[in-house]
């Protein structure tokens, strides 16, 4: 059996495509060069934040070219709701140490940066080498604090967006493009 791209039945069923599946394939190789060259000898530990951020962080990996490891943290701070709470909630730890090591924070999206101010503050708790933030989409306008961001993908409007790991209240992530939805059209 042979698998093959996936065409979605309607893709504008639901909102307007912002970043095509190409667009975002080949930021994402871009990207993963760059980190290549900046951690050559001194491969970081990539800690991904799920669920929003598994999508991205699958091709990311497969776009960087020196050995690096990855691990997981799954935090909530949004529940089903469109707006953040400012309220983060470790759900899910790391599984290693990270003590002296390069540690770089794949997310998919930065909003008001309170889940990663949260995030930074617990890692840096831990003694890592260094923290770098990758986010693949960048929302600053609705930043409320202040935060260095290493590696960004897209920079977004203020709205709403699906698909690509982003989800619609846990839906809508497995959408291979990046549209957004306004408001009257959030069910
Ligand atoms: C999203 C995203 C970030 C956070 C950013 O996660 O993945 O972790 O919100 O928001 P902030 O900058 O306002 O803090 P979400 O809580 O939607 O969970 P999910 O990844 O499981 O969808």
């Amino acid at each position: 059996m042979q698998f093959g791209p996936v065409h979605w039945r309607n893709p504008l069923e639901l909102g307007k495509i912002l970043l095509t599946e190409n667009q975002i394939r080949d930021r994402v190789v871009e990207l993963g060069q760059r980190i290549s060259e900046d951690y050559a000898g001194d491969p970081p530990i990539l800690v991904n934040v799920l669920k929003g951020g598994v999508v991205f962080l699958a091709d990311l990996i497969r776009a960087i070219d020196i050995p690096i490891r990855i691990d997981f943290m799954e935090v909530s701070s949004y529940g089903n709701a469109t707006e953040s709470t400012g309220v983060v909630r470790i759900l899910e730890d790391l599984s290693q140490s990270i003590e002296g090591q390069h540690v770089l924070i794949v997310e998919d999206i930065i909003d008001t940066g309170h889940t990663l101010k949260y995030i930074i503050e617990n890692l840096e708790t831990r003694h890592p080498k260094s923290i770098r933030i990758c986010t693949l989409l960048d929302r600053r306008g609705r930043r409320e604090v202040d935060l260095n961001l290493d590696y960004v993908g897209f920079v977004v409007p203020d709205k709403f967006v699906i698909g690509y790991g982003l989800d619609l209240a846990q839906r809508y992530r497995n959408l291979p493009h990046i549209a957004v939805i306004e408001d009257e059209e959030i069910p």
